[in-house]
């Protein structure tokens, strides 16, 4: 009796952690310029931002596009915002949270790597040009803020 009672609590906890795990949403880009001024301005001027306004008329609210032109495929986080490769930042964003790599990690913040990018840049519905990681990294990322500390 015990024992399926521990099983229990113990399935419940798991269901539960597994639940909030998945809540985490997506607070957009703004909210990463506070603290990450330097990304955000090179991340502006960059193709990901603008993935969007690539779509035109109905295109804008069709599923099969936004999910890779807009973030989380919400037409209201238009483009490839920070959390498209980082993840959604909601239970990440806060000070505390975030000097602390693990706990960031922890809390859904994704460190991206090639997969990340291959997520988007591979299945398109419509012609793609070829993905090399590589050659790409540097006009795909954001600049990086100087570690001067
Ligand atoms: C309240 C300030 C704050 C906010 C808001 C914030 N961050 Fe951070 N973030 C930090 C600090 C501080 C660090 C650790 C030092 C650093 O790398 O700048 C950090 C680190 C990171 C790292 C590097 C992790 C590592 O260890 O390599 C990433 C990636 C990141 N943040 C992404 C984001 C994204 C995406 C958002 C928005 C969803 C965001 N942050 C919002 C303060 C913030
Ligand atoms: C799996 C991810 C993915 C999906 C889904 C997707 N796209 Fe794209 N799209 C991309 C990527 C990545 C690029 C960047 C250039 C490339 O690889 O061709 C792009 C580029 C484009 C461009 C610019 C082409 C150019 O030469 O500048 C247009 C227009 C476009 N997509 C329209 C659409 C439309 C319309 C849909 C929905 C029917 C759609 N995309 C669905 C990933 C996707
Ligand atoms: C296209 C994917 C992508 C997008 C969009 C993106 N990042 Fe990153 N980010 C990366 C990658 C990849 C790295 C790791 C860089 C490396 O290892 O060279 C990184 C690293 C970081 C870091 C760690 C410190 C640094 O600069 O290397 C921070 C902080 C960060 N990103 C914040 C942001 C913010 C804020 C945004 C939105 C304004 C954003 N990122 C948008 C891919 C992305
Ligand atoms: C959420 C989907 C998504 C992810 C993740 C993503 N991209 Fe993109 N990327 C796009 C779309 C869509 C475009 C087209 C933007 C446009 O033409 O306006 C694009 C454009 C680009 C471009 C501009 C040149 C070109 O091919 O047209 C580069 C470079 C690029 N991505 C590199 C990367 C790299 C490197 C990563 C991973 C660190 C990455 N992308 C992750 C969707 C994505």
């Amino acid at each position: 009796m015990r024992v399926r009672t521990f099983l229990i609590v113990g399935l419940a906890v798991f269901v539960l952690s597994a639940a909030s795990a998945v809540a985490a949403d997506y607070i957009g880009a703004a909210k990463c310029k506070m603290c990450h001024k330097v990304q955000y301005e090179s991340w502006e001027q960059m193709a990901h931002s603008k993935a969007f306004e690539k779509l035109e008329g109905d295109q804008q609210a069709d599923p099969e596009c936004l999910k890779c032109h807009a973030t989380g495929g919400n037409a209201e986080m238009p483009g490839v915002q920070c959390e498209s490769c980082h993840g959604p930042g909601s239970d990440y964003k806060g000070m505390k949270v975030m000097k602390d790599r693990e706990a960031s990690v922890a809390a859904g913040l994704i460190l991206p790597d090639e997969s990340t990018c291959k997520s988007c840049h591979e299945g398109a519905p419509h012609d793609q040009k070829p993905f090399d990681y590589a050659t790409q990294k540097d006009k795909g990322i954001h600049a990086h803020k100087e570690k001067t500390e």
